[in-house]
């Protein structure tokens, strides 16, 4: 991707709610001529970032920081369903970037069975494993509790622009990523078991949140990992994940 030419200024890009900063950085290395800014509520001070990448402490919802021919590229992965109204975001983006400029929003969606079965959400509590419905799944249950509660705001992100008139929605993408090695294939070496990773420590991440909802104790909750992490190891399951952009008219 091309995202200037030589002699205009360095485009300046984006990176909301940066989280561990990765798609910040990773950005700011492949393009050493653009800008990056990636901001959150919470800043790791010990981010080892290129020159090119900076990070600032804010929350969104007051406003995001100006740039004077506003932002080649606005980015947000994972961010929209945490926001109380997302579309606010979305204005609030759409009047930050520049002109031709590219909102790239990225989420999660509910998981779907590598066997196209249809997922019945369990919780422990009211099933116990032995009684589980063999198309059931304690991943698909966990996903279900998290969209009802911590992240009951969320929308599709195509939607999201969509509904922006002076957004025309560019490009969307649907697609599947293995929750385990197990899954791996040949064109996508290693996805599994990142994505192994990143979605235990999702779940190690947010007990206190799932606590909070007051229908668990810790103790379900550990089980339940323990559940999801011995399914992962056994069940073809794939996360969906949706990338959704949109270009400001000019
Ligand atoms: C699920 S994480 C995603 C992190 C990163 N975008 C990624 O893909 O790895 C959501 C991030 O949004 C940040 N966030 C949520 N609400 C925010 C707000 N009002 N202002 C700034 N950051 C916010 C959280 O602090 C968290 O780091």
């Amino acid at each position: 991707m091309e995202i200037r030419d030589s002699t205009s200024p360095p485009p300046v890009v984006l990176d909301v709610g940066s989280g561990s900063g990765s798609w910040a950085i990773e950005m700011g290395s492949s393009y050493p001529q653009a800008q990056i800014l990636g901001v959150d509520l919470v800043i790791d001070r010990d981010l080892h970032a290129p020159s090119n990448v900076q990070f600032k402490q804010l929350d969104i919802t007051k406003g995001l920081p100006s740039v004077d021919r506003g932002y080649a590229i606005i980015h947000a992965r994972v961010v929209t369903g945490h926001l109380k109204d997302p579309s606010v975001f979305v204005q609030a983006a759409y009047a930050a970037l520049a002109p031709g400029g590219l909102l790239i929003l990225c989420d999660a969606c509910k998981p779907l069975w590598g066997d196209n079965s249809a997922p019945i959400p369990l919780i422990p509590g009211i099933h116990v494993p032995n009684d589980a419905p063999t198309a059931g799944s304690w991943w698909v249950g966990w996903m279900d509790v998290w969209f009802r509660t911590a992240y009951k705001h969320y929308r599709p992100v195509d939607e999201l622009i969509k509904e922006h008139h002076e957004l025309s929605l560019v490009h969307q993408e649907r697609y599947l990523v293995p929750t385990h090695e197990f899954n791996d294939d040949e064109a996508r070496p290693g996805l599994g078991a990142i994505s192994n990773s990143i979605l235990l420590g999702f779940c190690r991440g947010v007990v206190d949140t799932l606590l909070a909802t007051g229908q668990f104790t810790r103790s379900q909750i550990d089980e339940w990992i323990t559940l999801i992490e011995k399914e992962f190891e056994t069940k073809p399951i794939y996360m969906t994940w949706d990338v959704a952009c949109g270009v400001k008219s000019s």
